[in-house]
């Protein structure tokens, strides 16, 4: 049995970064100083990937120069598509992403470079693409048209655009930037860790992003709010959410959307979220969904509060996708095109600086094993 090993690395400082604060006890995230909060009410998707990129916010003609270039890179090439269109239609998104994201560097004649300018050039482009492959692929299953991306709109309404043929409303267009901005970055999760992992060895973009995706896609990090979905729908209704929470509780099972390695009070982002998902609910006329939530963070509160398990990112964003009308495997995506700006921050900062990042595993095997001939086994 290991003695010294951090389980979890719970509690290791393992690199430093100027994006995103968190502190866990009082339920505050900041980028570059500013409270999520605020950027939620005021910024935008684009102007956050500026500020964490940039450690600042911009000026207007930075703004428009950014959001040209972020615009310009939306199309992907006609060899890509043609690699999307041989995706089997059972593909789950986010390996279809992964995928895609990957096979970006494929198609790239100077994949490898990490110097500073031209990497934050390609992660722009990542970052441009993702929305427009994971639009592709959402209407290629269902056997429609793709709909080409829109220059003339924001990341946020054009990804909507791509996937439903018709432009958002400004409600709806607003409900997903936020959700953009909610979930660009957030410390040294596991997803940014493996992309700084990566990113040390002097790897290219292309592999750390796809990397990150792999690792955002597990139940315990980003897949999580497809599992509060897919609880909720198998919940059913409100009146069954007592015994199924409490069944839950007593076989000590885990609810997904509750608890985080950092936050022991509420996620300010899922604060933010809920008003959200309440907001959209009454908007819509369909808050059966928002009501079961509301009643499972009430048992928990109940339950499980004391031990500072809350509501995260994850729980209310399930409620605000499947208002925006996003089917249920893509609301990881949705985590993932927001994340590629976390991601290819801390990439960034990672290579300011670089040392490859190898810790250490401590034996706990046993030694002085004979070699046993295979014929003697
Ligand atoms: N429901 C019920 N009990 C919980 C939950 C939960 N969702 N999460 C943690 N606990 C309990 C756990 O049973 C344990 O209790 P005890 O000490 O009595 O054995 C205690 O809290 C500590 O749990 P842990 O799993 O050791 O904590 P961790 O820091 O290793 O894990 C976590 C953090 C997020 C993986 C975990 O809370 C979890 O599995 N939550 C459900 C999945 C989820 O919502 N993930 C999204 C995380 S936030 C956004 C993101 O990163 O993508």
């Amino acid at each position: 049995m290991s003695t010294t090993a951090a389980k979890g690395l719970e509690g290791v400082v393992a690199a430093e970064t100027e994006m995103s604060f968190i502190d866990g006890t009082n339920g505050v995230l900041e980028y570059v100083g500013i409270a999520i909060d605020d950027l939620a009410r005021q910024s935008s998707f684009e102007e956050t990937v500026f500020l964490l990129w940039n450690r600042r916010l911009p000026t207007q003609p930075e703004l428009d120069a950014f959001t040209k270039e972020l615009r310009g890179k939306y199309a992907i090439p006609n060899e890509l598509v043609e690699v999307l269109k041989h995706m089997p239609k059972s593909a789950q998104p986010m390996h279809a992403l992964r995928t895609l994201v990957s096979a970006l560097g494929a198609f790239d004649e100077d994949p490898n470079t990490v110097e500073p300018e031209a990497y934050r050039h390609k992660a722009l482009n990542i970052l441009a693409k993702a929305p427009t492959l994971v639009a592709y692929f959402a209407r290629q299953r269902q056997g429609k048209d793709f709909v080409a991306p829109d220059e003339s709109l924001s990341f946020a309404a054009n990804f909507l655009y791509m996937l439903n043929g018709e432009k958002p409303t400004e409600t709806m267009e607003r409900a997903f930037d936020v959700c953009m901005i909610l979930h660009a970055d957030h410390g040294l999760n596991a997803s940014t860790f493996t992309s700084r992992v990566i990113q040390s060895t002097l790897s290219d973009v292309y592999s750390a992003m796809s990397g990150a995706i792999g690792a955002l896609r597990g139940p315990l990090h980003g897949g999580a709010n497809e599992g509060v979905m897919r609880m909720l729908n198998e919940i059913g209704s409100l009146d069954k959410v007592d015994v199924y929470v409490q069944g839950k509780i007593d076989r000590k099972e885990k609810i997904m959307g509750f608890g985080h390695r950092v936050y022991k009070a509420y996620d300010p982002r899922a604060t933010y979220l809920k008003t959200l998902a309440k907001r959209l609910a009454e908007d819509t006329g369909n808050q059966a969904l928002y009501e079961m939530s509301h009643r499972i963070e009430v048992l928990m509160e109940e339950a499980v509060a004391a031990k500072g398990i809350y509501p995260n990112v994850d729980f209310y964003s399930a409620t605000t996708y499947h208002a925006i009308g996003l089917e249920l495997d893509l609301f990881t995506p949705m985590f993932a095109l927001s994340r590629i700006a976390g991601w290819a921050g801390h990439c960034l900062e990672q290579l300011d600086g670089n040392r490859l990042i190898r810790p250490k595993a401590e034996y706990v095997g046993p030694h002085d094993v004979p070699y046993t001939p295979v014929t003697e086994r």
